[in-house]
């Protein structure tokens, strides 16, 4: 295209170019414009899911499942910090809200059979709200989750007969303290926490046990 500044000739004179002439390569090139809408162009469509894809796949990949110790590093959720501080040795120091974080999550492994709620299925599996097995002498829960329980119970008036599975080999010290610390202070129960150490002394003291507990027996360790 030509230059539209002003010419000159040799002896200094400007000339005047034609308007046409200049305006030609312009008029020229220009696509006719045409009646309607314009369809998209297909380049710009699969441009567009494209980018989509590639947005839906960036996510998957780089969002660290929006977990918060993953977006904002630095901060641990409290579970995991309860199963950190467990595998650091650091003498089991853990606090009751850490262990009830943990617990929730372990809890889901029970609720299956003892609801989320925690008031079990009539008849097959007892409440573990209001269950004086769950709320009194730390002792008679933990020996149950280590070793499950059987036979005749009697819990909150209802009589079950039926297998609680054992966890001692599934869950560790800090998992099973954690689970019954969860248990103990949700719904209508008010009980203190149980400490990991609590766990680990009596898994040591019941190390030769194979059956499950039945209720009797655990009536003797003493419920108070
Ligand atoms: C497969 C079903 C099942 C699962 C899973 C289960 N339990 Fe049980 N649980 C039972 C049954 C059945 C009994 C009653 C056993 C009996 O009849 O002697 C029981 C009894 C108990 C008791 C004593 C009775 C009471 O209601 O207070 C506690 C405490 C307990 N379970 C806690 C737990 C915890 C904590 C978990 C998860 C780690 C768990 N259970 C997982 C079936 C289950």
């Amino acid at each position: 295209m030509s230059d539209t500044t002003p010419s000159f000739d040799d002896t200094g004179e400007e000339v005047e170019e034609d308007i046409h002439d200049l305006h030609d390569p312009i008029v020229r090139e220009k696509a006719r414009p045409r009646d309607g809408y314009q369809p998209i162009p297909l380049t710009l469509i699969f441009l567009f899911f494209g980018l989509l894809m590639w947005g839906g796949w960036y996510m998957g990949a780089y969002s660290g499942d929006w977990r918060v110790d993953v977006l904002y590093p630095g901060q641990q959720p409290a579970a995991e910090r309860a199963e950190a501080s467990a595998s650091s040795g650091d003498g089991g120091e853990v606090s009751p809200d850490e262990l009830t974080a943990l617990g929730k999550r372990v809890y889901s492994q029970c609720s299956s059979c003892h609801q989320s709620n925690g008031q079990g299925v009539p008849g097959n599996f007892p409440p573990l709200d209001g269950a004086r097995w769950v709320t009194n002498n730390p002792k008679v829960p933990i020996r149950i989750l280590l070793h499950g329980m059987q036979g005749d119970v009697e819990v909150k008036g209802e009589t079950y007969n039926n297998q609680m599975p054992s966890w001692g080999d599934q869950l560790n010290d800090r998992q099973i303290a954690a689970v019954l610390t969860y248990v103990r202070s949700s719904w209508s129960n008010d009980a203190d926490m149980i400490a990991p150490s609590q766990v680990a002394k009596i898994r040591e003291a019941t190390s030769d046990r194979t059956s499950a507990w039945t209720a009797s027996e655990l009536e003797e360790v003493g419920l108070e």
